[in-house]
């Protein structure tokens, strides 16, 4: 017997991560990244727009929250897991835009890091592992009455990678980016699906492609530029 189509229906529960984890080393220092949130809540805007309720949880960013989406602020890796576990239990979509954190510092120090104290010349630093948030909330598995977007920044011809990432992740869609859309106000994408679809979203704005990437929500068919 062929597999049900997976329902679509025009009002989903979606859930978005956006912008980087801060893992700390003490209490004024930590490990983070570039990420500026900018499309994960370009994302929960178009969502909200297209007529979704939308969950935005958010590392620390300084953006305004989009109108109608409920905000969940989280500071690193682990709380970012903790509350996504809480809201994926309800949730029918996920658009994974968080730059998640891979390490954190195997010990948070209470006071200062003072490793120059003694006149050291070089330090170290001990780090462990982060949870996977996606791979943890998929079980690396599709479900098909679910929608899973992942994101993946790839510097070189990282599209091999990606497919690799979206199969380990669980993912339906992994959307491709490049560091030049760090920080900036346009975006060039490739989509890649699970099914083997490929699908090029040429330089716009941000609010432009997040559009296009909440059209992944309705079956791929109906998959239209926007
Ligand atoms: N991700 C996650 N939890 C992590 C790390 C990543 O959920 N601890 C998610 C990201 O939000 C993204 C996807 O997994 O949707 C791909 O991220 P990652 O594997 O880190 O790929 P890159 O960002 O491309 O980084 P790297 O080159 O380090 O693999």
């Amino acid at each position: 017997m062929p597999k049900a189509e997976p329902r679509r229906r025009s009002r989903m529960r979606v859930l978005v991560t956006a912008g980087p984890t801060r893992e700390r080393i003490d209490p004024v220092r930590f490990l983070s990244n570039d990420s500026s949130g900018r499309m994960g809540f370009a994302i929960a805007e178009a969502a909200r727009r297209a007529g979704h309720d939308v969950v935005l949880i958010a590392g620390p960013v300084t953006l305004a929250t989009p109108k109608g989406v409920r905000r969940i602020d989280v500071e690193s890796a682990r709380d970012m897991l903790a509350a996504a576990k809480k809201e994926w239990r309800s949730a029918d979509a996920l658009f994974m835009a968080a730059a998640v954190a891979d390490w954190r510092p195997a010990k948070q120090l209470a006071g200062k890091w003072r490793a120059k104290d003694g006149g050291a010349k070089s330090a170290r630093l001990d780090l462990v592992r982060n949870p996977d948030v996606i791979a943890t909330l998929t079980g690396g598995e599709r479900d098909p009455d679910r929608v899973v977007v992942a994101f993946a920044l790839e510097t070189g011809a990282g599209e091999r990678r990606a497919l690799a990432k979206l199969a380990e992740k669980g993912a339906d869609w992994i959307v491709l980016n490049g560091p030049v859309a760090l920080n900036a106000d346009t975006t060039a994408l490739v989509v890649l699906g699970a099914d083997g679809v490929r699908i090029a979203i040429p330089k716009r704005t941000k609010a432009a492609a997040a559009r296009d990437l909440v059209a992944l929500l309705r079956h791929r068919d109906d998959f239209r530029l926007g």
